[in-house]
Formats: C-alpha cells, sequence, structure tokens
C-alpha cells in the first residue's frame, strides 16, 4: 500500500457512505472516523447539560471541551442525536472548533478513512481519494427506518423521510460535493454491491 492513503467518504445522511467507509477501512487496513459522532456527541452534551440548540455560542463553547469519550455513548445512534447534530452543525464555530481534530486523524501516518459530509472539501481537500456517495431520499428513509428499528427504537418510517428532507436542507451549505471526487449513486445497491463498486472505484484512483 502507498505510504499514505487518505479516502474522504461524503455524502448526505443514510445513503450508505458509513457502510462502505467501514469496509474500506477494513480493506485497507487503515483507522477510520465517522465524523458525524462528532456532531452528534457535542450536541448530545448540550441536550444532556440543558443548553440551547440554537445558541451558537454555547455551541462552540461545548465543541472546543470535546473530548474523546464523549464518542462511548448508545444515544449518539438515536434518531434524536442525529437531529441534534443537525441542528449544531450549521454553526461556524463549532464546525472550525472539531476541525483540527478531524485533519489530525486524516493527517496520521498511513492513512485513514473519514466519512462525513464535507471530509473531501474541507478537511482533508488533498486526500488522494474522495468519493461521494447518494442515494434517492426515499431509500435512505427506508434504510435509515430499518436501521432504527433493528436496533430497538420505535420510529415511523414517513416521519424519517421528513427528517431526512429537512436535514439535507440544513446540511446543504456544509455538504459540497469536492470537484474531483468519484460519485457512487446507491439507491438500486445492496449493501454487497455499493461496497464493491467503491472498492473498485478507489483501486481503480490509486492503483491498487
Ligand atoms: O452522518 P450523521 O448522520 O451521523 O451526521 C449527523 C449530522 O452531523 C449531519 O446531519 C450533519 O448535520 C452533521 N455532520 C456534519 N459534517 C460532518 C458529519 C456530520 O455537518 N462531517
Amino acid at each position: 500500500m502507498s505510504a499514505s492513503l487518505v479516502i474522504a467518504v461524503d455524502g448526505p445522511a443514510a445513503s450508505g457512505k458509513g457502510t462502505i467507509a467501514k469496509r474500506l477501512a477494513g480493506e485497507f487496513h487503515l483507522p477510520m472516523l465517522d465524523t458525524g459522532l462528532l456532531y452528534r456527541a457535542v450536541g448530545q452534551r448540550m441536550a444532556d447539560l440543558g443548553l440551547d440548540l440554537d445558541d451558537e455560542q454555547a455551541a462552540e463553547r461545548v465543541a472546543r471541551d470535546f473530548a474523546l469519550e464523549w464518542l462511548v455513548d448508545e444515544r449518539l445512534r438515536t434518531r434524536m442525536a442525529g437531529e441534534q447534530a443537525s441542528r449544531v452543525a450549521r454553526f461556524p464555530g463549532l464546525r472550525s472548533a472539531l476541525r483540527q481534530f478531524q485533519q489530525d486523524f486524516a493527517r496520521q501516518p498511513g492513512g485513514a478513512v473519514l466519512d462525513g459530509r464535507d471530509i473531501g472539501t474541507v478537511i482533508a481537500p488533498w486526500a488522494p481519494v474522495k468519493l461521494w456517495i447518494d442515494a434517492e431520499v426515499a431509500v435512505r428513509a427506508n434504510r435509515r427506518f430499518r436501521e432504527l428499528t433493528g436496533r430497538g427504537e420505535t420510529v415511523v418510517e414517513s416521519e424519517i423521510l421528513a427528517d431526512l428532507v429537512a436535514r439535507d436542507q440544513r446540511d446543504a451549505p456544509n455538504m459540497q460535493i469536492a470537484p474531483n471526487a468519484i460519485r457512487l449513486d446507491t439507491t438500486d445497491l445492496n449493501v454487497e454491491q455499493a461496497v464493491a463498486a467503491a472498492l473498485a472505484m478507489v483501486r481503480k484512483r490509486v492503483h491498487i
């Protein structure tokens, strides 16, 4: 493997990017960071402290105190944590407070896989491989519905769909496709097909 393989995997919620990122990390023996968890953790911390999620300064303050142990929290995988995350993620001060941690992760020797929204554009625009994973919103809603119900959460699919539509809109300013990103639409693909397609794209880009 080359000295430093950094793979940026961006795309909207429930597009399949998390699964793809995990499988790429396994295949190339790279550490992986699910950057959505950072935003979820900050939102959760604010909720736990009784802070207003619309308070930009409080959000930045909390993000500056970010600690790794915040990520060990089962609640971060819930629908509510995702909603909280996307409310606080729009604040530039919070985003910049979380930037260094992500950039250090990307710069570690040997490389890394990071999944998120702005990895290929803001966090690691220099990454040699950038994937943009997308799928039709109804398909994404169905996937998220099955994931959450599979974990025992009681959710209504139409509400998940509405969440995702609103989330896409809120996330849009910080969710740009890097000009040199390879695009993969997973709408008609099952997990194995999506992973295989992503692997083939990465191999082609870096000749491994
Ligand atoms: O990917 P995930 O659903 O865990 O992300 C939760 C929310 O965190 C997103 O909807 C988005 O608002 C925010 N986020 C972000 N930038 C990232 C990762 C997540 O703004 N790199």
